[in-house]
């Protein structure tokens, strides 16, 4: 069914807000499409149409993004998502186990829902957390060191609407709906709520600390206190790395990808650029034009991201 009146202008006042924070369009079109999903729960036919008219793409082309990632449904999915990684790590820890005892405890396959709507079950790749394998996710919040009982008594909770908390992160679920409009890019109230990292994440930070160890710095980096180009180990760096990684404290969902709690890059705390941010032309100290600057790789592609633009003309 088409899309009311009022979803679309709901839908429209949102996609504004996407849509301005990327300097092509189209580059929007993974974040339009978790909004659509979590209008409906899954992207239907006539999200893709949505998102194809707001683009100028054809409805095959955003099909073909939406059938790549397996984060879009295409059919309706419970209000629990519950993710098994099986995965290398977590497969020998227990996670093919976990996958194969919830399989019988529900009577549904990979990627089905059970039939009071409330779980689909899908088995899921490596979500770097493997010092906690193995673990299993909820709508994206892991759970922790899972065992098959742990895990049953989980989704037998979710189905009859008690309290969960995840391992880390907020002390709430959200649902799957509220889960893909948080990866449109609309924030809850939890998104710093909770640890980001465990005492297993930080078991190397520890051991670096008390051997006095830090990062060497990038070949050819200049020092930010002394101008100096530099090709050996840092010797200008912070005194631990605790100056250096954005730790102890939770930092919401995206554990250590952000900046330290300074607002400073592991790069810029390490007392130097990385080699690639030099100006290309420039000579290092040592006589060298360092290499030219590389556009960065996008995390994901997108629809739009695969087409060149004649200079100085904007893609739809
Ligand atoms: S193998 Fe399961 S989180 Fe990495």
């Amino acid at each position: 069914m088409p899309f009311s009146e009022d979803v679309r202008s709901r839908l429209d006042a949102d996609a504004v807000q996407i849509i301005g924070k990327y300097p092509r369009p189209r580059s929007a079109l993974l974040p339009l499409l978790h909004l659509v999903q979590s209008e409906e729960g899954f992207v239907s036919a006539d999200g893709i149409e949505y998102c194809a008219a707001k683009f100028g793409l054809t409805q095959a082309e955003v099909t073909a993004v939406v059938s790549f990632y397996t984060m879009y449904k295409r059919r309706p999915v419970g209000d629990y998502h519950v993710g098994v990684c099986t995965n290398t790590l977590c497969a020998v820890m227990g996670g093919d186990q976990i996958f194969a005892d919830l399989i019988e405890h529900l009577g549904v396959g990979n990627d089905e829902t059970t039939p009071d709507g409330k779980v689909i079950l899908e088995h899921v790749e490596c979500n770097a957390a493997c010092d906690y394998a193995p673990v299993v996710m909820v709508n994206w919040e892991f759970f922790d060191n899972m065992t098959p009982e742990a895990a049953r008594q989980l989704v037998d909770d979710l189905r009859a609407g008690n309290h969960v908390s995840p391992t880390r992160g907020p002390g709430r679920l959200c649902t799957w709906k509220q889960a893909s409009r948080i990866l449109a890019g609309f924030n809850d109230d939890q998104a710093t709520d909770g640890p980001a990292a465990g005492p297993a994440s930080l078991v190397g930070l520890k051991i670096a600390q008390e051997h006095g160890w830090t990062a060497p710095e990038p070949a050819g980096a200049k020092s930010a206190e002394t101008g100096s180009a530099s090709t050996g180990p840092a010797s200008t760096g912070p005194a631990s790395t605790s100056e250096v990684l954005p730790y102890p404290h939770g930092t919401g969902r995206s554990a250590g990808s952000g900046p330290s709690a300074a607002g400073v890059s592991p790069a810029d705390a390490a007392g130097g650029r990385p080699a690639d941010s030099a100006e290309p032309g420039q000579p290092t100290e040592a006589g060298k034009s360092p290499r030219p600057r590389r556009a960065a790789k996008p995390s994901a592609p997108s629809a739009g991201d695969n087409e060149s633009s004649p200079p100085g003309k904007e893609p739809q």
